[in-house]
């Protein structure tokens, strides 16, 4: 016989009603199918409405609904003593047992969104303080172009420059200034910027080998253990409504991973300060997605179906899945995480990278029709994805990164696809804060992306000299 329990929690309205449990009653009953069913109930003190709290007062109704689910676990699990413990009880249980730890991580999440909020609130007040403090400036100090200072948050000397145009210079210094809001030294920064003439080294004017990968710069610490790990990008082909400084992020810790989070630039994502919040019609996979021509490619939860989102019209635009492909933890990069299927994207288009049974869980590199999301044409390495890291794309090249934790590791191999040769590398790249769940390159602003134990951070790259486009 099957037992089937019913929770029925009248959670909200529980606020502040002490001693609620006391009046909780546990029901069986039949349903009529020849199965039990367990009803939980408890009276509240208001009839009608549930009404809307935020904050504080969320965090203790969570409060209030972890203390009746802990009477509940008490009575399931010893107030039927001296009966034979049934199959079915257990089963009710567990189940009571996993939804009273989701509500506790709710609850650490919560009173982490309000401590935020809260230091949010401080931080406005402290800036309406210093601005009504000072007098307006008598000056405006010198410009920049709108582009440049959209671009990174720290400001970067020499950085912005380059990011903006296209094929231009170098980032000049590793170092990353720490940014305040309306810090002293943020216009000084600014006027440094426009005196930096734009290098005109020709390392990155054109597709080349990767010959160096420089510091990481960072750009946000999420807040929540839902962003332990992640991935974030900016569109390289960007489409409208959305423009090339957009920022995109999923945090993809849990398995129900189905936000899209848009920034309009880099500041606003520093900042923490999304525009844009898309609930993807199925949940993501990992930490594979990539963004490209106005679409969002990922891979669906728990299978090889690959996914073009299109971000105008948030519909489904193509949907197809990877012929052969492993996934949900068969062939995964080292450090796990359903790492299976990694989208990318480069100066050539769309690839996946993944494994096959037939490539014994070596690294298969597909090109991806990036309307239809057929493959093109594939290739088999032979290095096997289980012993790297990550891997990414640039110029037509898979790249593959040794540790995903060693704070200075390698590019140890590539592989080109136009050759279908690979060959041993010992380019130095650096894991800053040692858990490194995302690499991706972007083509637009020639950089590698990527999610390093909380940390979106991003590295600029060196190319050797032009070799084909
Ligand atoms: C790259 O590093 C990984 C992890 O240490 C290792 O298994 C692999 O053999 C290396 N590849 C090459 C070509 O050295």
């Amino acid at each position: 016989m099957q037992l089937l329990v019913t929770l029925l929690l009248v959670s909200c309205l529980l606020l502040g009603v002490p001693g609620a449990q006391d009046r909780a009653a546990l029901r069986r009953g039949s349903d009529g199918n020849g199965r039990c069913q367990y009803s939980f109930i408890v009276d509240g003190p208001l009839e009608a409405s549930c009404p809307v709290h935020a904050g504080a007062a969320e965090v203790e109704a969570l409060k209030s609904r972890m203390t009746l689910l802990e009477a509940l676990v008490a009575r399931l699990a010893g107030g039927e003593a001296g009966t034979a413990v049934r199959p079915g009880l257990q089963e009710a249980y567990t189940k009571v047992v996993e939804e009273k730890s989701q509500l506790q991580r709710d609850k650490g999440r919560l009173s982490t969104q309000v401590q935020e909020l809260h230091r949010r609130v401080e931080d406005l007040r402290q800036e309406a303080e210093r601005l009504k403090s000072r007098p307006c400036p008598q000056a405006p100090p010198p410009s920049t172009p709108q582009g440049d200072s959209s671009l990174r948050p720290g400001g970067n000397p020499g950085g912005p420059s380059h990011l903006a145009s296209k094929p231009g210079g170098q980032s000049s210094s590793p170092r990353e200034p720490s940014w305040h809001h309306g810090n002293a030294g943020y216009l000084e920064l600014k006027a440094e910027v426009t005196e930096v003439p734009a290098p005109t080294t020709e390392h990155n004017t054109g597709c080349g080998e990767l010959v160096a990968v420089m510091e990481p710069e960072t750009h946000r610490k999420a807040d929540t253990i839902a962003g332990k790990y992640g991935v974030w990008m900016q569109d390289p082909e960007a489409k409208d409504p959305f423009g090339p400084d957009m920022v995109w992020r999923i945090n993809t810790v849990g398995s129900e991973v189905r936000q899209l989070f848009g920034y309009e630039d880099l500041d606003q994502l520093a900042r923490g300060f999304p525009t844009k919040v898309l609930l993807l019609p199925e949940a993501v996979e990992s930490t594979g997605a990539a963004m490209y021509r106005g679409s969002l490619y990922y891979q669906r939860r728990r299978s090889r179906t690959l996914i073009r989102y299109e971000l105008a019209t948030e519909t489904v635009a193509a949907r197809r899945d990877l012929p052969h492909a492993g996934f949900h933890g068969q062939f995964p990069y080292s450090w796990g995480g359903y790492t299976d299927i990694d989208l990318a994207v480069d100066e050539q288009g769309l690839w996946a990278i993944y494994s096959t049974n037939k490539a014994k869980g070596a690294i298969v590199v597909a090109r991806l029709d990036p309307h239809s999301l057929e493959v093109k044409k594939t290739w088999e390495t032979n290095i096997r994805k289980n012993m790297v890291a990550n891997a990414f794309m640039i110029c037509g090249r898979l790249y593959t990164v040794a540790s995903y934790t060693l704070s200075d590791t390698t590019v140890n191999y590539s592989f080109d696809t136009a050759t279908g040769q690979g060959q041993a590398l010992s380019v130095p790249f650096k894991n800053r804060y040692s858990y490194n769940s995302m690499i991706d390159y972007n083509p637009d602003k020639r950089r590698l992306y990527a999610w390093d134990n909380y940390h979106m951070v991003s590295y600029d790259v060196r190319l050797g000299r032009q070799q084909r486009a």
